[in-house]
């Protein structure tokens, strides 16, 4: 028998500044003070900074050391650097969190202070899901250094590592205190990984911004060849869009069955987990893409002018669409996994016509299937084993300044 029932009930609105801008470490740029300014005076902050860019931009450290020497009214720089194991291995298991737990214990950090993450997605995942657990939540500023963590993993709501074989298993929904998005900081990426974020952008437009896609497919060769001008507009707009979702959507922490920013995810992320190191989060998403997309089109949900372009859109951009472990996907178990991460019952984004979301609550498996054999036919690398992907453009592509 209920005796009292007390309704708790209480709206938080949350405020975050994305700020694009160059050369943020460069004394005469405010953009990270003034966040800081907003904050109070003499900040502490840890440093946690992607090994991959301290080896490919070692000059960084030393910059970063005298940005705060010159603004040590605001910033107050608690110990050494992090330095964290870059990409997908930081997420793969907790050492790397508890180890910026136990920074901030030493340092004696407390929920006022900030954590400054510069890094890939994988390195925000794992240091904002730290940042956030450590005392409940310290202040997260992100500084994303990848096409993909500037257009979408480093400015939205969401962190998390890996568990148990399982793609962001571990994480939780905690905004950051800002992010600021440094194009200069993409000068040093592989052209491999200035590609793989293209494809969240690709996603993006297709299911909400026709003309963005446009935009898109009609710069598709200048977009391949990574053309500073291009790529910026591209992540600006990329960002907006999923800010917007972020917003408007009436779900910022995905409490629906419901996530339709995750067009051609429920693939990617069951790619992602058997590849394992053998590809990026954005070519798993391409993958994706045209699987959704060659799907939708045999359900009548796109015209096959449609599917050309998307499927010529993300092969111009540079993606190989298709990788072996397409061939050993149990679709139906796969479904199953992205519905039970999600909750609820099985909602797969999919487009009716470009720009235009619907949710889809049933899936053909078979015809998953045929649409494998598809990808596979068109794209499986000749006369290569199943083991072995070629990935054109991957594999021996300098780290040189292809943005500058
Ligand atoms: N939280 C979210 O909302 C969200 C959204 C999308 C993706 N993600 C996650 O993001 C991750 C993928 O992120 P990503 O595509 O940025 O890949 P990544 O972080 O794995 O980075 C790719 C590689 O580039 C290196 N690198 C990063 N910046 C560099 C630079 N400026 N110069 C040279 N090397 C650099 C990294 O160390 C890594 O080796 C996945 O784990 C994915 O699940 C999260
Ligand atoms: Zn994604």
């Amino acid at each position: 028998m209920i005796m009292t029932t007390i309704q708790a009930k209480f709206n938080l609105p949350y405020t975050y500044q994305v700020v694009f801008t160059r050369d943020a470490f460069n004394p005469e740029n405010r953009v990270i003070s003034t966040v800081l300014g907003t904050a109070g005076k003499a900040n502490r902050v840890l440093v946690v900074i992607d090994s991959n860019v301290v080896a490919t931009n070692p000059a960084l450290l030393s910059r970063i050391e005298a940005y705060a020497e010159q603004n040590s009214q605001l910033l107050d720089i608690a110990g050494a650097p992090f330095i964290m194991t870059g990409g997908e291995r930081c997420k793969q298991g907790p050492e790397e969190v508890e180890k910026i737990h136990a920074l901030v214990n030493a340092y004696h950090l407390c929920r006022h202070s900030f954590v400054m993450v510069v890094g890939g997605g994988a390195v925000l995942d794992a240091a904002g899901y730290a940042v956030a657990t450590a005392h409940r939540g310290l202040r997260l500023l992100r500084l994303p250094t990848t096409t993909l963590a500037q257009n979408d993993a480093g400015i939205g709501v969401k962190n998390a590592i890996n568990k148990f074989g399982r793609k962001n298993f571990c994480g939780t929904f905690a905004p950051p205190y800002a992010v600021i998005n440094d194009f200069d900081l993409l000068d040093t990426l592989s052209a491999r990984d200035l590609r793989a974020g293209i494809a969240e952008a690709v996603k993006v437009a297709l299911i909400k911004d026709r003309s963005f896609f446009n935009q898109l497919y009609d710069h598709r060769i200048t977009l391949g060849k990574f053309e500073p001008s291009i790529m910026e507009s591209m992540i600006i707009k990329c960002a907006q869009l999923h800010l917007d979702h972020i917003q408007n959507s009436g779900d910022p922490f995905e409490n629906g069955s419901s996530r339709p920013l995750d067009f051609g995810h429920w693939a990617a992320h069951k790619i992602e987990d058997l590849a394992q190191d053998d590809i990026r989060h954005g070519e798993a998403v391409a993958i994706g893409i045209a699987l959704d997309a060659l799907y939708a089109y045999h359900k009548n949900m796109i015209t096959e002018i449609e599917r050309h372009k998307i499927l010529s859109l993300l092969e111009q951009i540079g993606f190989t669409l298709f990788h072996p472990v397409l061939k050993k996907m149990d679709m139906a178990a796969s479904l199953k996994e992205f519905q039970e991460h999600l909750g609820g019952r099985l909602t797969i984004p999919l487009i009716k016509g470009i720009g235009n979301l619907v949710q889809v609550h049933e899936i053909d498996t078979r015809l998953l299937d045929q649409c494998v054999a598809e990808l596979s036919e068109k794209y499986k690398p000749k006369g290569k084993s199943d083991e072995k992907r070629t990935q054109p453009n991957a594999g021996n592509e300098s780290a040189g300044n292809v943005l500058s």
